[in-house]
């Protein structure tokens, strides 16, 4: 038996819809808390397959974790395991942000290589590099990365170091291993998203030392301990993004908090050139005031610029535009496999490359689609909400990763959803690959 979405276009939206806390946040603050030998407390943690699988890496290592609603308490005075388990990394690639706090905490580290995934081969080359400039010795043997502190010395030292690309998870990873660090670490060409300086603001509530987190350089004085911290994870900024995209693509006005507009800047401004404006209603409150959709290019860039992780959200709107956009995904080298599911559907879309030309049509019609990742997935429902007759949404445990009660809450701005449990042999398997690595 499998669940799948079953999604009856054209139902115009209204009300209010309450965004949780940030996905991108949650997993890596997750992992920030093992640099503190002190119980540390994060609220507004968002209530998801991806957090569920990052606690269950956490108690591998031997660390204590109770969750309870929204707030999770991680106990970390003790870790016992300084080996993550393969079954569980290989199921969640965020768990490979533990090795900066593991080995900065015990000078010794061994995660498994995350390996690749729907939206590309995700390598850890950067991490890696970086955490040998802090004096680390690593060595990959075996899908297992062996992180040791070289020379035998107890904690790792500050480096100055430049990131090729201002990858999110390697300036996270290494700007947890540098907390505990002896000096002074920099990191330039750093990630300034806004989960990054989410957990930069947390562990300098834990006492840690860093300035310039959010821009492209950030400064990590080490200290040799940090304390206990209670910290509430900031708004999802996708998750509000994709609601956003809902009331432009189905025309209708609704609004949504808490956000923080500014996180949202890029993707509102391709809103409101898109023909959809974006008011705001409260300082953290957003609606949408819907328009005729107008075709825009959109490329994806680090943040500030259009965030990857809106791509597709995007893609799924720009069908139903009255001319041609050209939408170019640059961070990820597979993340346009959600267009063949949105040309089942009626679209328009040519692909050369990472390249999307899409040519508005009229209208969408309702189809069986079938989710390839966790942003795709979402899509694909915003899609269906604009079509016209039935969507039928398989791969749902994509959708299960990243959005906290999307049908409940898609439901309660009047949408047409339904998630019913259907016998395996009537859904498709994942479309047909093209040769790329499995999710
Ligand atoms: C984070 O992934 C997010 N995941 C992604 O969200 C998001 O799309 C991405 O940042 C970009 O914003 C989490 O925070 C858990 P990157 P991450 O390192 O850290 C290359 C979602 O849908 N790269 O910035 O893996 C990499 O291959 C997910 O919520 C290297 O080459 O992203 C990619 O092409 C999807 N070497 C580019 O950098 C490295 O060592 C950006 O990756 C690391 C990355």
């Amino acid at each position: 038996m499998e669940s799948v979405l079953y999604v009856r276009g054209r139902s115009p939206l209204s009300g209010h819809v309450t965004i949780s806390g940030a996905k991108n946040a949650a997993l890596v603050l997750m992992a920030g808390a093992l640099l503190c030998p002190e119980p540390c407390r994060l609220r507004n943690v968002p209530n998801l397959l991806d957090v569920k699988r990052m606690g269950q890496i956490v108690r591998a290592l031997g660390v204590k974790l109770d969750a309870h609603e929204d707030v999770l308490d991680i106990d970390a005075t003790h870790i016992g395991q300084s080996q993550a388990p393969y079954e569980l990394v290989s199921q969640l690639r965020a768990s490979f942000f533990v090795i900066g706090p593991v080995l900065a905490r015990l000078g010794i580290a061994r995660v498994p290589l995350p390996g690749g995934c729907a939206i590309g081969a995700r390598p850890v080359d950067l991490h890696v590099r970086g955490l040998q400039a802090l004096g680390a010795d690593v060595q990959i043997h075996h899908g297992v990365v062996r992180a040791c502190v070289r020379g035998g010395r107890k904690r790792l030292r500050g480096a100055k170091i430049y990131l090729d690309y201002p990858s999110v998870g390697a300036t996270e990873t290494l700007m947890m291993a540098a907390t505990l660090a002896e000096g002074e670490t920099t990191l330039d060409n750093a990630a300034q998203e806004p989960e990054v300086v989410d957990l930069a603001n947390f562990c300098r509530a834990m006492g840690a030392k860093i300035q310039g987190a959010g821009t492209k350089t950030i400064r990590i004085v080490g200290v040799p301990r940090l304390h206990t911290a209670d910290y509430r994870i900031v708004p999802d900024r996708i998750e509000a993004g994709t609601f956003l995209v809902a009331g432009a693509i189905t025309q209708s006005e609704i609004s949504m908090s808490p956000v923080i507009p500014d996180h949202l800047t890029a993707a509102i401004a391709k809103l409101r050139a898109m023909g959809t404006q974006v008011a705001m209603d409260s300082p953290n409150t957003l609606r949408v005031v819907p328009g005729p959709i107008e075709a825009a290019d959109i490329e994806t860039q680090p943040y500030p610029g259009f965030p990857t992780d809106m791509q597709a959200q995007f893609m799924a709107l720009s069908t139903l535009s009255n001319g041609n956009s050209v939408i170019t995904e640059t961070v990820f080298e597979n993340r346009l496999r959600h267009v063949a599911e949105l040309q089942r559907m009626g679209a328009d879309i040519r692909v050369k490359g990472n390249i999307a030309v899409v040519r508005g049509v009229p209208m969408l019609s309702g189809a069986p689609v079938v989710a390839t990742d966790l942003r795709a997935s979402a899509a694909l429902v915003l899609a269906g909400l604009a079509a016209d007759g039935k969507t039928v949404v398989q791969g749902l445990h994509h959708l299960d990763r990243g959005y906290e009660n999307l049908t409940k809450k898609l439901c309660g701005l009047g949408a047409n959803i339904e998630r019913v449990t259907v016998p395996s042999c009537e859904t498709a398997t994942e479309p047909l690959e093209t040769g790329q690595p499995s999710v």
